[in-house]
């Protein structure tokens, strides 16, 4: 994929992984347009990076999803790469009835339903746009899981699946199909864990995971896994218990602080 003259949207893109992305598609003579819901964060976005486009929209909301969409379509009809980013993650006690139905589900409701509804929606106009692309944003953790944050992996899992049964479907059409499966990478996402989490685990720039990104973009590598990433899906195929048993030292520590 070309990295220069693109109409590009990034959903999540006011923080993180998503606004560095942003920052780096400006500069590189891109038109770029955000979103998100938190109104602070807009406004650091329209500080900071000169150009970019912000829209307050709720993936997860699909009475959003279609203004997004018509906003688009009317004002940026050349819009030919997506960016499916916008997620949370949330620690959660199988064992206790702590979250209310919503809170419980709501990975599912971002990742999964987010993704799938942005891509229902805007895949009409990739089509008619040149070197157009949808990317999906998974993780390390869609390959094994890591059991304090069950529901994330889980939303994480299916939109990997999701993915390649898109590459499939749209393998007639112009869109590419891409899988960013980024490892722990350092953003406010990472505040779910304490320090103990952290002990081991090496966690990546968000400068690094994007650069590497963009090298995958441009060799049209579709299923991109920096850093660790590309070690945990390794691990998940050839030592599947091994990893998984790895990855669930954290249980102990949360089952004893709740
Ligand atoms: N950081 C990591 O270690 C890591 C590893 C693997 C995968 N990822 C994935 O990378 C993506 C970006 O995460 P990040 O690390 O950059 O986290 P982040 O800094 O917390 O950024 C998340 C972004 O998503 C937005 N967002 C959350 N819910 C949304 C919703 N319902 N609708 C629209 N926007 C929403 C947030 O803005 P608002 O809160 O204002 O809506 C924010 O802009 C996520 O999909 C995450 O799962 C991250």
């Amino acid at each position: 994929m070309k990295l220069s003259g693109n109409t590009i949207l990034i959903t999540g893109g006011t923080s993180g992984i998503g606004y560095e992305m942003a920052k780096e598609f400006i500069k590189n003579k891109n038109t770029v347009i955000v979103t998100g819901r938190n109104e602070q964060k807009f406004q650091k976005v329209k500080n900071d990076l000169k150009g970019v486009v912000a829209i307050k929209s709720d993936v997860s909301n699909p009475d959003d999803v279609k203004a997004l969409y018509e906003h688009i379509a009317k004002d940026y009809p050349s819009l030919n790469v997506l960016i499916n980013n916008a997620g949370v993650m949330t620690e959660i006690n199988l064992q206790k009835h702590q979250l209310s139905a919503t809170d419980l589900t709501k990975e599912i409701d971002i990742s999964v339903k987010g993704t799938i509804w942005m891509n229902d929606a805007f895949i009409p106009l990739l089509k008619k746009n040149r070197n157009a692309a949808t990317v999906t944003v998974s993780s390390a953790l869609a390959f094994v899981p890591l059991a304090i944050t069950p529901v994330y992996c889980a939303a994480k899992a299916a939109l990997h699946s999701y993915t390649l049964s898109l590459r499939e479907q749209l393998r007639n059409t112009d869109v590419k199909v891409f899988e960013l499966a980024p490892p722990a990478t350092e953003t406010e996402l990472l505040t779910v864990f304490n320090e103990e989490d952290k002990k081991g685990l090496s966690v990546m720039s968000v400068q690094a995971m994007v650069a590497s990104f963009f090298k995958g973009l441009s060799n049209d590598k579709f299923e991109i896994c920096p850093g660790q990433s590309s070690m945990l899906r390794f691990m998940s195929r050839f030592f599947p218990s091994f990893i998984l048993k790895q990855l669930s030292k954290s249980v102990t520590r949360m089952q004893a602080a709740n």
